[in-house]
């Protein structure tokens, strides 16, 4: 069967090619004839059930069928306002902990839940809500929970098995905290890796997906049992994000897919029939378009191919305020959505404007009844499916299995099978025993850069040590593996040594980030702490260099690798650093644990221009330790100008002033280059006399990045401070007074926003104000999503 259908795939790939190419009209207009068929288990329901719910139905007033169709985030709702909206579904986002508590565990989740739940069942019709969540590797975020690769770490195992164990766990730590449903799997078959999102997607072969969507779909739920609720240790499955979300123009987050629809059918819809079949109760619609019309207000889309063409008999949801995206919608009032046929509108903050247009649209008619009561009808399906809904529900809720021993061994064995050896020259791997090794690299003991977005927090920034009281950073795990067989080793930040070592082993990559943050210009590995000069030193002394990137996507680093004598995509492995150290170090009998198994998932890009084209690597390379072949030198021409490209957040990078921006200077301050980490990674200003620099350009629209709470960073050095410092952005000023010497700054645009800063068409993003005396060395000015934690400047 899987064979087939990938035999079909490629024979459509063969045929279909860009919308420009292949000559068809570009139309948003599914056929759904054309589409693969599926259907939903007959398990997933029962003639006894859909004789209770119809009866349900029946019973329940308007507000109480239109508060099922709406789903809000627990940052913006209390259970009290249940008594008065009956809303059918709450979630908590990727910066939402209960009553505000990033760091909450297991059993304060388990207590939130309950008042929810208690709250719902006393209000209007007594339907129990739904509680949804991101975990998406692993219950990414609880600290302590098991945290696993990234997806595409897992397509480089090629692992359907692993996959569903890794389902298991992870449905059985959600329902450990209280929590029926998360939002994973993602389907996505990224096709341009600037996408943010790539390492959502396992791969780029649509038939690795579909064996994935059905593995993770079966390891979440298990598999649907006729007249039999889920069991107390499985969650709803979410088959997301419908559809193309991989296929946007320039790999752009919540972009538009200009393709036909034969290639929308043959790369992106694979893993839904898989997913669908296995039982998935939930499908979650994707913010993007397919040429021009927004997924979310797609009724041959949503209604025709997925309902009627896949079967699907469980509910859709929005994504967070996608409805409002839809031409004539506003994330408070959108009837088209449900018309279209999402079934459960994703209104974190607007659940009560959207609650009260939608009953004002039901009651004109607008919205028909027929729609309304199919929606509630789908609802109550998954609810009754969840054991909800029953006189004994079903009890989730056990925190002892959050973190537990056996979970996370098999976070290690995913960590270790994702694992791709891309080069590995006279054999410097595995680190033999008795080695003398250096640890470094800014990820050699960073959770953080390991685990990647989606973790703690939602977009990964702002987490210490203390967030993963059950992991162990590659570099620790690696340490204690060398002297468990008798070598040396030592973990030092900056790469300096006392004992000159034989191998260091550099572990670096990219910073962890999330959806839109993550979008690139190219595919250009950004190596901002000096990671390059760090290479080349320890290689200029003789030492063997290992590379160990950590990094969501293949990425350009081509002087990275020619001055590496062993090379590893590692991927974001997670929490679990013990599983690198498995294939990396030899124990004492000579032979690592584990062997390198893992095989590219995506093709390896050869320079810096996207998409890839003529791969350095193609997907499915991997070398192994018995392979002998030498790799290299390799290309080290990114063909872009990595300065000119970088994106409209991004106001100094390494020091210089990209475009589309330029530097202005008030007379009285000099700007000259200067060596920070690396050879002249930054710029040093000096104020002989009062006055500012600023960063002009064309106007641009930050309202998304304010809206979503993202923070201006500044970073380098305040070499002498003199008196506060004046921040403008988006024509507010705030002052500041950082301590002379390293300087790392975030101050939240919503700071700025409420200081008076409009963020509509922003034309000098940041104007830094000093007096005399103040000399400030920046390396980089941008915008990064963070925490909402942090406070604004005192006025
Ligand atoms: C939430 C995320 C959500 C995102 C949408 C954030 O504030 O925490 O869960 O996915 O907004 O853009
Ligand atoms: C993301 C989804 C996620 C949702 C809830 C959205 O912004 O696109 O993948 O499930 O937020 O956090």
């Amino acid at each position: 069967m899987m064979v087939r259908r990938a035999l079909l795939a490629a024979l459509l790939l063969a045929s279909g090619s860009a919308l420009a190419a292949s000559g068809e009209a570009a139309s948003s207009t599914a056929h759904p004839a054309l589409w693969p068929a599926a259907k939903s288990p007959p398990a997933l329901t029962s003639p006894a059930t859909e004789r209770r719910i119809a009866k349900m139905i029946a019973a329940m007033t308007l507000e109480q069928k239109i508060g099922q169709m709406i789903q809000a985030d627990i940052s913006a709702v209390t259970p009290e306002d249940l008594a008065r909206y009956p809303l059918g579904s709450i979630l908590a986002g990727g910066n939402s902990g209960p009553w505000g508590d990033e760091r909450a565990d297991a059993a304060k989740w388990a207590r939130l839940v309950g008042e929810f739940r208690k709250a719902s069942a006393k209000a209007g019709a007594g339907i129990p809500m739904l509680f949804g969540i991101d975990a998406v590797h692993g219950h990414s975020n609880l600290p302590g929970a098991t945290i696993f690769p990234h997806n595409i770490g897992l397509g480089a195992a090629r692992d359907p098995a692993l996959i569903e164990r890794i389902g298991a766990v992870t449905a059985a730590e959600v329902a450990a905290s209280g929590i029926d449903w998360t939002f994973a799997p993602t389907l996505a078959v990224p096709q341009d890796l600037r996408w943010g999102r790539s390492y959502e997607g396992y791969a780029a072969d649509p038939a690795l997906v579909v064996a994935y969507a059905r593995a993770m779909t079966i390891g979440l739920q298990g598999p649907l049992l006729p007249g039999k609720p889920l069991a107390a240790d499985k969650v709803a499955a979410t088959a997301k994000h419908f559809l193309a979300d991989g296929g946007t123009d320039g790999g752009k987050d919540q972009g538009d897919a200009l393709i036909s629809e034969r290639e929308l059918i043959a790369r992106h819809a694979q893993g839904y029939p898989a997913s669908i079949n296995a039982g998935a109760l939930t499908v979650m619609a994707s913010f993007s378009s397919w040429n021009g019309a927004k997924n979310h207000g797609n009724q041959s889309l949503l209604t025709d191919v997925l309902k009627g063409r896949m079967g699907f008999q469980g509910l859709i949801v929005g994504d967070w305020n996608g409805h409002g995206q839809i031409p004539g919608c506003t994330v408070t009032d959108c009837a088209r959505t449900f018309t279209a046929g999402l079934d459960l509108a994703m209104a974190p903050n607007s659940w009560k404007g959207l609650f009260e247009a939608t009953l004002r649209e039901a009651r004109d008619g607008t919205l028909p009844m027929s729609r309304i009561d199919d929606a509630a009808r789908r609802i109550l399906r998954v609810k009754a499916k969840l054991g909800l809904l029953g006189a004994t529900p079903v009890e989730r809720g056990n925190p002892a299995l959050v973190g537990a021993d056996a979970h996370l061994a098999v976070a290690r064995e995913a960590a270790a099978k994702s694992l791709v050896l891309l080069k590995n020259n006279d054999g410097v791997l595995p680190l033999r025993p008795g080695a003398r090794v250096l640890i470094t690299g800014p990820g050699a003991d960073s959770m953080a850069m390991q685990a990647g977005g989606w973790t703690i927090t939602w977009q990964g920034t702002d987490t210490t040590a203390a967030d993963y009281p059950k992991g162990q950073t590659i570099g620790r795990a690696m340490a204690a593996a060398i002297k468990n067989a008798g070598g040396s080793a030592a973990i030092s930040a900056d790469g300096s040594f006392k004992d000159r070592p034989d191998v260091a082993v550099v572990v670096y990559g990219e910073q962890p980030y999330a959806e839109f943050q993550g979008d690139m210009p190219n595919i250009a590995f950004r190596a901002n702490a000096g990671e390059k000069d760090m290479l080349a030193k320890l290689k200029a002394q003789g030492i063997k260099v290992v590379s160990v990137f950590l990094s969501g996507r293949p990425l350009f680093a081509g002087a990275e690798l020619n001055l590496s004598d062993a090379f590893v995509a590692a991927w974001l492995p997670g929490t679990q650093g013990q599983g690198v150290a498995d294939v990396l170090v030899a124990g004492k009998t000579g032979k690592p644990a584990r062997g390198f198994t893992g095989k590219l998932p995506f093709p390896w890009p050869v320079d810096a221009v996207s998409p890839v084209k003529a791969p350095l690597f193609p997907a499915g390379y991997g070398l192994t330790y018995a392979s002998k072949a030498k790799v290299g030198p390799v290309n080290e021409d990114p063909h872009v100008d990595l300065v000119a490209s970088a994106s409209e957040g991004v106001y100094v990078a390494l020091g210089k002033v990209p475009s589309p921006w330029h530097l202005s200077l008030d007379p009285g301050i000099a700007a000259k280059a200067v060596d920070l980490g690396a050879q002249e990674d930054a710029q040093a200003f000096a104020w002989s006399e009062p006055g500012a620099i600023g960063i002009d350009g064309p106007p641009v629209d930050l309202m998304r990045q304010l809206d979503e709470e993202f923070a201006l960073k500044l970073e380098g050095r305040l070499d002498a401070a003199a008196g506060p410092i004046a921040v403008t952005m988006a024509g507010a000023t705030l002052k500041v007074e950082p301590a002379a010497g390293p300087l790392t700054l975030r101050i939240p645009l919503r700071c700025f926003h409420e200081a008076g800063g409009s963020f509509k068409a922003v034309g000098t993003p940041l104007k830094i104000t000093g007096e005399k005396g103040l000399v400030l060395t920046l390396r980089s000015a941008s915008i990064e999503g963070v925490g909402q934690t942090i406070p604004c400047p005192a006025k």
